[in-house]
């Protein structure tokens, strides 16, 4: 049987330092702000890991940050690396917040980890939590990763089956419309020879 993506993230805790700070995610952080309205803000970092980077480089801007993830030993790094983030120990699926609690969200190597059948849901939480002029950031997968149009299984990644799953750009596009979102930008990037759908919607 594979073993829960929660505890694959909780036994990566034990060797992230060695990968730490291996891909510079710096100029995708700084697309981001730059679209942004407000130089000041609240934040909501959905499978927030260790806190690094992005939910770091609000901090570091003067913001306040809100960090999501269910890997409680992920959140015990993000408390010696950003002590100053707000750690909630929660499944992103089911998290909730006030509405209009956050200026931006992101969900970076994280969204693809939910079953794609909860995508529109979240989707329609985050539109509800986000104020107005507010921006939402994620990395989708595709078939540029798996190999499929549609995906729901598990993939290889250091060494354990994790599970990933995504639908056809067009079924996203059309569930972020439903939602109440319009697509502000989207980028495909490779970082560290994996290629992922970057996409800012508004
Ligand atoms: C690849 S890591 C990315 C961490 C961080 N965002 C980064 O860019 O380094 C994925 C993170 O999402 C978390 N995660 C995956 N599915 C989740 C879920 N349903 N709810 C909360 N966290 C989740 C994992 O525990 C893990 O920390």
């Amino acid at each position: 049987m594979n073993p829960s993506l929660q505890e694959c993230y909780d036994g990566f805790a034990d060797t992230y330092d060695a990968n730490r700070g291996l891909f510079d995610m710096g100029p995708v952080f700084e697309d981001f702000w730059q679209r942004l309205a407000r130089r000041d803000g609240d934040a909501l970092d959905l499978g927030c890991g260790a806190g690094e980077p992005f939910a770091k480089n609000f901090i570091e801007r003067g913001w306040r940050v809100t960090g999501v993830d269910f890997s409680a030993r992920m959140l015990q790094l993000a408390e010696r690396y950003v002590p100053e983030m707000r750690r909630i120990h929660a499944d992103m699926a089911t998290v909730s917040f006030a509405p209009e609690s956050f200026d931006a969200v992101t969900a970076v190597y994280s969204l693809f980890h939910l079953p794609r059948a909860q995508h529109a849901a979240l989707f329609g939480n985050i539109r509800s939590w986000l104020r107005p002029g507010g921006k939402l950031l994620f990395t989708y997968a595709s078939r540029h990763y798996t190999g499929a149009e549609t995906f729901d299984g598990h993939m290889e990644f250091m060494g354990r089956p994790l599970y990933y799953s995504h639908d056809t750009l067009q079924h996203l596009r059309g569930i972020l419309a439903d939602a109440g979102f319009g697509i502000e930008d989207e980028a495909w990037r490779e970082i560290g020879g994996e290629t992922f759908l970057w996409v800012t919607a508004k």
